[in-house]
């Protein structure tokens, strides 16, 4: 599958994503990376001073969650939303409605220094 841990699209550890002033507060944004045939999709999510990655992949059917680039976030900001078939998960990556109860999203470790965002 694309977004396996083992996926050779998958950035390294250290790779810089986009500033901390790059996301919104509450915000999001996705990123797509390629190698060959391969592609590693993951978004970031802030709330705060928090800075949370995920993998771009719903655990309910596999789909990207975000049908825009950097929306993957309700209207409110207080939930991340798959558009193919409307699951809501928390912002930590709890699957918050049906079809997704009991699902979580895979996380993308990443940290924040020096006012951006990296691969970690
Ligand atoms: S693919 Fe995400 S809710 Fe179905």
């Amino acid at each position: 599958m694309a977004s396996s841990s083992d996926n050779p699209a998958r950035p390294a550890a250290g790779q810089r994503l986009c500033g901390l002033d790059e996301l919104s507060d509450p915000g999001s944004k996705g990123f797509r990376f390629r190698l060959d045939s391969r592609l590693f999709a993951g978004f970031l999510v802030r709330k705060g001073g928090l800075v949370t990655g995920y993998v771009d992949s719903c655990p309910h059917a596999g789909w990207p969650l975000g049908v825009f680039d950097d929306r993957y976030l309700t209207k409110a900001g207080d939930h991340i939303l798959c558009a193919g078939h409307g699951g809501l998960f928390t912002l930590e990556g709890a699957g918050a409605t049906t079809p997704c109860i009991g699902l979580s999203l895979t996380p993308w470790p990443v940290a924040v220094r020096d006012g951006a965002v990296f691969t970690a």
